[in-house]
């Protein structure tokens, strides 16, 4: 993506890169959507790909991979230790973010696995930016609690703040004073923060978080996951960095960082992840359990054609016409919802374009799963899969109460280098149609309800006979069109 001006018409995204290999899509009639939707039990997660037209479900693994990439894998060199791939990859962690120690994991969650066993203890405290679902799990899993320190503006849907992922410092303080230092296991700061609409933080905001923890002498640790949006972000919108080049705003981070862990199925644009440290002691703390739960420590669970793909793709992400996609993409797409009235979160972010179900469909009440709802109807009218980010992602109390979810968002990711502009054209229209059309929604209700991260495998049945009303109408507006 560059920044192409045009001469004639509205400015676009231009891609910087072409396509040279492709996969069949296949759009299958409103009548056998709604058929595969009953049969997934109204969740998205369960949706066979087959019946999918444009999968928005998540950047996760999916993202398009480069001709080096691909290259790269077809000569990495298979051992179970010592590897000559995974020194590359370990190389390449210490010339980005000049850290010396690296733990290979098989994705994500297993660093958040390794650093909850490793730092979380029973009645342990880890403040952070915002929650990630499977973050949450493992620190409540280890005894600890999270608590969340964002600024008032995170989660105001429509706004212009450009940093809604920063920290709120007071907060920061003033809950370590409350409950001593001795109880906070870490600070955590999530780049690009997910939950809130793929938020970023500023660099400012970074060094005011780094100076509490000096001042108690507490670790920082940055989840990079989504760090490739976070580094665009700073670099167009933080004045301080305007003239910094992409590897240097990523130094200053780590830099600012005692342990950065990733999943490089979202950083990297493959498979696996990682976590990395200078700190020996730390570093030792973390190291049995990569042996116990991941595999050895050269590859820790991942292929090595994966990992020779992670070293080409982080290189690749400190090209700013290469991170620079996805942001234009989803603010292209969240312009084209906004100018059709369709409520979305704003200033777009990355990951994905979110819209907002609690008004979307406010007359769904949240004890009804309205985003999970409006995620299905959108399948259900087009093909193109979102997730749910509301209260069906949410866990129930001990008590089996609801947790009502502060935001209720259908999230459609935006994979890096997947869709072309007419395919995101596509949906904006789909989902002005359903907009127009939004009083023919309405809730769900659970029928077979996991106890542990539900929205992945429960299933869920319509409150009324809604869906049927949705297809009779998108077959009276469309005719015989898919
Ligand atoms: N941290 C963040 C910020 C994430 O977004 C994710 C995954 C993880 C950690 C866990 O990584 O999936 O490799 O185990 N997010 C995916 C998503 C699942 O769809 O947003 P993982």
């Amino acid at each position: 993506m560059s920044k192409v001006k045009f001469y004639y018409g509205d400015s676009v995204p231009l891609e910087m890169h072409k396509v040279r290999i492709v996969q069949k899509l296949n759009l299958p009639p409103i009548e056998r959507r709604l058929e595969a939707m009953t049969e997934a039990g109204f969740n998205t997660f369960l949706l066979k790909n087959r019946d999918v037209f444009m999968d928005m479900l998540t950047d996760s693994g999916v993202n398009a991979m480069s001709d080096r990439q691909q290259a790269a894998m077809l000569e990495a060199d298979d051992s179970y230790a010592g590897s000559e791939t995974y020194t590359k990859l370990e190389n390449k962690i210490e010339e980005i973010f000049g850290k010396k120690y690296f733990l290979p994991t098989h994705q994500g969650r297993a660093c958040e696995n390794i650093i909850s066993q490793a730092f979380v203890t029973k009645g342990s405290i880890v403040p952070m930016n915002y929650h990630f679902t499977t973050t949450k799990a493992h620190i409540v899993l280890n005894g600890g609690t999270v608590e969340e320190i964002f600024e008032d503006e995170a989660l105001n849907i429509t706004s212009k703040h450009p940093f809604k992922g920063n920290m709120n410092i007071a907060k920061l303080k003033d809950l370590i004073e409350t409950n001593g230092a001795e109880k906070i296991a870490f600070v955590r700061l999530e780049a690009g923060t997910n939950l809130i609409g793929g938020q970023p933080f500023a660099v400012e905001n970074m060094k005011e978080v780094r100076k509490v923890c000096d001042e108690y002498g507490l670790m920082l640790v940055l989840d990079a996951s989504l760090l490739a949006d976070n580094l665009y972000f700073i670099k167009e919108r933080e004045e301080n960095c305007k003239d910094m080049s992409i590897r240097e705003i990523t130094r200053e981070i780590a830099d600012l960082s005692d342990l950065i862990y990733f999943s490089a199925r979202k950083l990297g644009c493959a498979r696996g992840g990682g976590i990395c440290t200078n700190n020996e002691e730390i570093y030792l703390k973390m190291r049995e359990y990569i042996t116990l739960y991941e595999g050895f420590l050269t590859y820790g669970g991942m292929s090595v054609r994966e990992m020779e793909a992670i070293t080409i793709g982080l290189d690749e992400t400190m090209d700013e016409n290469m991170i620079n996609q996805g942001p234009q993409f989803i603010s292209y797409m969240t312009d084209q919802l906004l100018n059709r009235g369709v409520p979305v979160v704003t200033p777009a972010g990355g990951l994905g374009c979110h819209i907002n179900a609690m008004e979307f469909v406010g007359h769904i009440p949240q004890s009804e799963y309205p985003a999970g709802a409006l995620a299905a109807a959108l399948y259900i009218v087009s093909g193109v899969r979102g997730m749910e980010r509301g209260t069906l992602s949410e866990q129930r109390d001990e008590d089996g109460n609801e947790t009502l979810s502060q935001m209720e968002l259908v999230r459609l990711a935006m994979p890096r280098r997947v869709f072309t502009l007419s395919q995101v054209k596509y949906a904006v229209d789909r989902i002005a149609w359903l907009y127009e059309n939004r009083h023919l929604i309405s809730g769900l209700k659970f029928i077979d309800e996991p106890n542990v991260l539900r929205f992945f495998f429960g299933k869920l049945s319509t409150t009324t006979d809604w869906p049927s009303q949705l297809v009779a109408k998108f077959r009276e507006d469309f005719g015989e069109s898919l």
